[in-house]
């Protein structure tokens, strides 16, 4: 075997190789991020016809959430929204509708590339706040 090709095999083919691969993971990555963004895609086109106008399902937010206070069933990858218009006040010292328009964790990531309308978060603002009440009431 030349030397050449010995010393290619040995030391480059190796650095190659993970090169290539790290640029192939990235792509991935990339793919199922934007292909998440796009389902949970604030895309009108997915929504469901017996969701009706709710905006929760118009949105894709119960992909992870659930609102049980308003007979809304949906993912678990988030917490039950029922008592969010109490909690995000607690916890990021925010009320909802500031909270949606600079949201941290993992609603940052959600809302990244899928900015909230001023209309849409005042809705889920409303709609929070009527779930709150509603959970206030049955909890006395
Ligand atoms: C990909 C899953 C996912 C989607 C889709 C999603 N969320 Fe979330 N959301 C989460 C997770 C996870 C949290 C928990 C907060 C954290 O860990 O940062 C959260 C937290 C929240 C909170 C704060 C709740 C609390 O009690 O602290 C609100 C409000 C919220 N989401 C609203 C929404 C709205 C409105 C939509 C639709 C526009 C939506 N989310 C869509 C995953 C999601």
């Amino acid at each position: 075997m030349p030397k050449i090709s010995k010393k290619f095999l040995t030391i480059w083919a190796p650095v190659l190789l993970m090169f290539v691969l790290i640029v192939a993971l990235s792509l991935i990555g990339l793919y199922y991020s934007l292909k998440v963004s796009d389902g949970i895609g604030l895309n009108t086109k997915k929504v469901s016809v017996a969701a009706g106008e709710n905006i929760f399902y118009k949105l894709g937010c119960v992909r992870c959430h659930n609102i049980k206070v308003l007979g809304i069933k949906g993912g678990h990858v988030g917490p039950d929204l029922s008592g969010a218009y109490s909690d995000v006040e607690k916890v990021y010292r925010e009320n909802v509708n500031n909270f949606l328009k600079y949201p941290s964790g993992t609603m940052y990531f959600v809302l990244m590339f899928n900015k909230l309308s001023k209309e849409d978060r005042k809705t889920i603002t409303e709609e929070l706040k009527k779930a709150q009440e509603i959970k206030n009431k049955t909890e006395k």
